[in-house]
Order: structure tokens, then C-alpha cells, then sequence
């Protein structure tokens, strides 16, 4: 069976803070771009006991804000999408009536669920599907994170699921994959001659990336302190970032060709454990400080328990095959940091050689600095001579080349990531969404480092709200000549 649109989408979760927030806004985006299926049906399902009309309510005050002064129309035809149905999921009987209400009603085009509740919920949901039938290949369904708290967990859900539905009909979401600029770094590799011939150990000296966070736990307190750094974004984002910047290059962006080489990656990645642990990985936890001026409490006062949940976390690791052998990959991710942003900064080996004697002490190696966010810029620096008659040898000075992705192409609207991956799910696209060895994987790498802090009684570190974390993650990078990019 081919694969069609999607003629109906079902989010279970509608009601929730991802809905609101992303969800419901990436609809919108898609249908003012007319780009959702003309059939397209969206039947929002959550515990509330709400009917339509009230849940189309909802949807109107959340979306108002987003809409333009034209946007009028685009917003009456995606409420006029809206449908809701309550449910419970812990009583069989009414997720039972829904699936088969569900299953009654799919007319002939493929049916897209978006599975936005606690994880737990994904193997009971998926096999109700199946119960009433509906697990045919034109099913497909989209699994939000995290899928699991360790390798066990995420087996147990991901086998709970498969044994539903084959594992290309799971679309598991990681967000960043659906960002532009992180879909960019795919197009920078791959689609320009100048970076692949040095993009490997003879020309790289270290790699560092770093996805930075002000906020603090926010409304998910409950969540964050079961999670902490290491799973809420290290497992997923963080080592999904590292993939696409070290993989190799895919023979197309299909989905099985840039899965197989991410999972390369996560298999050749070298284990932090044993007497490495200390050197090469660190934890912290942010206590009071201040950022951009404003005084913001510690993380214990904020979750108002004691806690030994990590929110900050530095790795150094390997990656052992013949591209990467000798290169650090320096992660580190952290909330309450000084600002927010999220890059990835490649910087070159130094020429081996430099023919300007007076100038040797000016001069940088080159480096790549990719930036995600807030905005996406790419640099390049790259040294020149500073222009100047100099009578006591050349004088160098680092300059950038710039690219501006805004400016560049100021044509184009920011796109939330839900947006592709929507638009890709919905037409059964699977090369932005993670399959289950990858996840899995990842959970194995993690899961040791967890292991050997917990074993070792490795407390995390403080460090002040509006620092860049622990001092023992900048010795990390000392200690091998390397320093974090700031
Ligand atoms: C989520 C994490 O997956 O990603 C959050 O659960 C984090 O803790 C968020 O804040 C960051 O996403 P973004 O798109 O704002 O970088």
C-alpha cells in the first residue's frame, strides 16, 4: 500500500500545555499556507470534559493572538477542522468507544495519531488501535518524547508499541529535527564542496555543542525533576545534534539512508564510565543568581524540595571511528545559563606552519560556528591582515564571513519546527523523526554516565543562575587546551 495524506489527524493531549503552545499554532501555519490536505479532519481527544463547540473556543483564543489581520479566513477553515471527543485512557471501555468511533467514521485516506500524553499511555493507546482495527499501513503514529526514563523504559514502551504497528509506521518526534536551521546544517555539509574534504580529524581540532537555556523549570516541575538535563535534552536534542554534525554522508535524504548513519554515530560514540566519569563528564545544578539583571531564585527554591536533579550538564566524548579518532566533542547543555542559545562551533586545526614571525601569537586557528538560535547565523572566521603599512611584520586579526539566514532570505517566515514535522507525518515522510534503534541507542550511552554518577554517589555541582555552569566543566576544556566558546 502507498502512502497518501493523511485524511484525519487525532491528537490525544489536545487540551495540553504542547497543544496550546505548538501544536494548534503549527496547524495554523500550515493551513494559512494552504497546506494542509483539503479533507484533513483534526479530532482532538484529551481527559477534559469538553464538547466541540468549547474545545473550538479554546482553540480560537489560543490562535487569535497568532493571526495577522488577513488571517481571518485561514482561521475559520482550521477551527472548521476542529472536532473533540473526551477520553479516558485509564478505563478500556472509553478508549475503546473512541477508537471505534474512530475507526467507523476513517474513510479512505491514511489516519495520522499524534500521541502527546505521558509516554506510560503509548502502548495502551496503540494497541486499542489494533484492537478495533485500526493498525493497517495507512495508520501512522507519531510518538512525542521522552520515550522511556532509561533503555529498560524505552524498550518496554517501544516494544509495547511494535507490537501494534511496524516500525515504519512509528513516527517518533524530536522537535529540533524540525527545525530549519538544524536541517540547514544537513544542507551545509552535504549540498557545498569546501567543507566535506576537511570535515574529519586532519583538519578538525575539537567540536563543541552547546544548547543554552535562561528559563528555569518553568510549569513542569513535577516533569523536570524526574528527568533532569541528562534525559530532558542530552538523550534526544543534544546527541541528535552531534549525529547530524558527525555522520557521514547519507546516500539521500530518505529515511532509512540518514537514520542508518545517525545510528553510526551513537554506536561509535565512546562511553564515559569508569575513571574517565570525573574527567569527562560533569553536573550541576543552578542555585540563586541573576540574569539579564533580574534576580531568579535557585532550583531547589523554585521546585521547594531538596533535589539532587542535574540542570546542567558537560560531556567530553569520542567518537571512535577513523573520521573523528582524536577529536573532543565537547556537549553541554543547562538551564539558567547566562542566554540563550544553541550552536555548534567547529574549530579547525592551526596551519602548521606560520610564515608571519612576528605575528604567530595572533594567530587563531579557523573555526565554523553554526548557530541555531536565538537566530540562525553561520560564521566562518577566518584571519586576515590588518590593513596598515607595517614596518614590524604583518599583523593579523580574526574576521568573519557572515551569513545571516534572516537577512538572507528575508522572504521566507520562521516556521515552528511542528510545522514540518507535521506537514511531514501527515504525507508519511519518516527522515526528520527518530527510530527505535536510535533511541535506543542513545538510552545506552546516557544510561552509563547516569549509572556511574549514581554508583559513584557524584552529586551535582552548583553553580550561580547566569553562569555558564560549574568551574570543574571549564577545567574539563582547560585540561586539554581547548576552552568553551562564549
Ligand atoms: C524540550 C525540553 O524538549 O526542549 C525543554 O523538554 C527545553 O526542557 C526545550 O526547554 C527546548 O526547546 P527549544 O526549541 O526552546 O530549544
Amino acid at each position: 500500500m502507498t502512502t497518501r495524506p493523511a485524511n484525519l489527524l487525532v491528537i490525544f493531549g489536545a487540551t495540553g500545555d504542547l497543544a496550546q503552545r505548538m501544536l494548534l499554532p503549527s496547524l495554523f501555519g500550515l493551513e494559512r499556507d494552504r497546506l494542509l490536505p483539503e479533507a484533513l479532519k483534526v479530532l482532538g481527544c484529551a481527559r477534559s470534559e469538553l464538547d466541540t463547540e468549547a474545545f473550538v473556543q479554546q482553540a480560537r483564543e489560543t490562535l487569535e493572538p497568532h493571526a495577522g489581520a488577513d488571517d481571518g479566513d485561514a482561521l475559520d477553515r482550521l477551527l472548521g477542522r476542529l472536532e473533540y471527543r473526551p477520553v479516558d485512557l485509564a478505563a478500556k471501555t472509553s478508549t475503546g468507544k473512541l477508537v471505534r468511533e474512530i475507526k467507523r467514521r476513517r474513510n479512505d485516506g491514511d489516519v495520522l495519531f499524534h500521541l502527546s500524553t505521558a509516554p506510560r499511555w503509548y502502548p495502551t493507546i496503540c494497541s486499542a488501535l489494533a484492537e478495533a482495527g485500526l493498525d493497517d499501513p495507512g495508520t501512522r503514529v507519531m510518538l512525542e518524547k521522552p520515550i522511556g526514563h532509561d533503555l529498560q523504559s524505552s524498550t518496554e514502551i517501544n516494544e509495547g508499541v511494535g507490537q501494534a504497528f511496524a516500525e515504519d509506521q512509528v513516527y517518533r518526534v524530536d522537535h529540533y529535527l524540525g527545525k530549519d536551521g538544524v536541517q540547514n546544517l544537513l544542507a551545509l555539509r552535504f549540498s557545498n564542496a569546501l567543507f566535506e574534504p576537511i570535515w574529519n580529524a586532519r583538519h578538525i581540532e575539537q567540536v563543541q555543542i552547546t544548547v543554552a537555556e535562561t528559563v528555569g523549570l518553568e510549569e513542569r516541575a513535577g516533569y523536570y525533576d524526574e528527568y533532569g538535563a541528562m534525559r530532558d535534552m542530552v538523550q534526544n536534542h543534544m546527541l541528535q545534534l552531534l549525529c547530524l554534525t558527525a555522520m557521514e554522508p547519507p546516500s539521500r535524504f530518505k529515511p532509512t539512508a540518514v537514520r542508518n548513519e545517525k545510528l553510526k554515530v551513537l554506536n561509535s560514540l565512546r562511553p564515559i564510565s569508569g575513571s574517565d566519569l570525573e574527567a569527562n563528564s560533569v553536573a550541576g545544578q543552578y542555585t540563586t543568581g541573576a540574569i539579564d539583571g533580574k534576580t531568579v531564585p535557585g532550583y531547589l527554591e523554585e521546585l521547594g524540595s531538596d533535589s539532587s536533579t542535574e540542570t546542567f550538564v558537560a560531556l567530553r566524548t569520542h567518537i571512535d571511528n577513523w573520521r573523528w579518532s582524536g577529536v573532543p566533542f565537547y556537549l553541554r547543555t543547562g538551564k539558567r545559563l547566562p542566554r540563550r542559545v544553541t550552536e555548534i562551533y567547529i574549530q579547525f586545526r592551526q596551519v602548521p606552519h606560520s610564515i608571519f614571525s612576528g605575528a604567530a601569537g595572533s594567530l587563531k586557528p579557523n573555526s565554523l560556528i553554526i548557530r541555531l538560535q536565538p537566530e540562525e547565523h553561520i560564521s566562518l572566521c577566518l584571519m586576515n591582515k590588518k590593513p596598515g603599512l607595517d614596518r614590524n611584520g604583518v599583523h593579523l586579526s580574526q574576521v568573519a564571513l557572515d551569513l545571516d539566514r534572516h537577512s538572507a532570505f528575508d522572504q521566507e517566515n520562521r516556521r515552528i519546527a511542528y510545522e514540518r514535522l507535521y506537514l511531514d507525518a501527515i504525507e508519511g515522510n519518516g527522515t526528520l523523526f527518530v527510530r527505535r534503534d536510535e533511541v535506543e541507542a542513545a538510552w545506552s550511552w546516557v544510561d552509563t554516565i547516569l549509572e556511574g554518577w549514581h554508583t559513584r554517589e557524584l552529586a551535582p555541582k552548583q553553580y550561580q543562575a547566569g553562569t555558564w555552569g560549574p568551574s570543574s566543566a571549564v577545567a574539563m576544556t582547560e585540561r586539554h587546551g581547548h576552552s568553551w566558546r562564549e
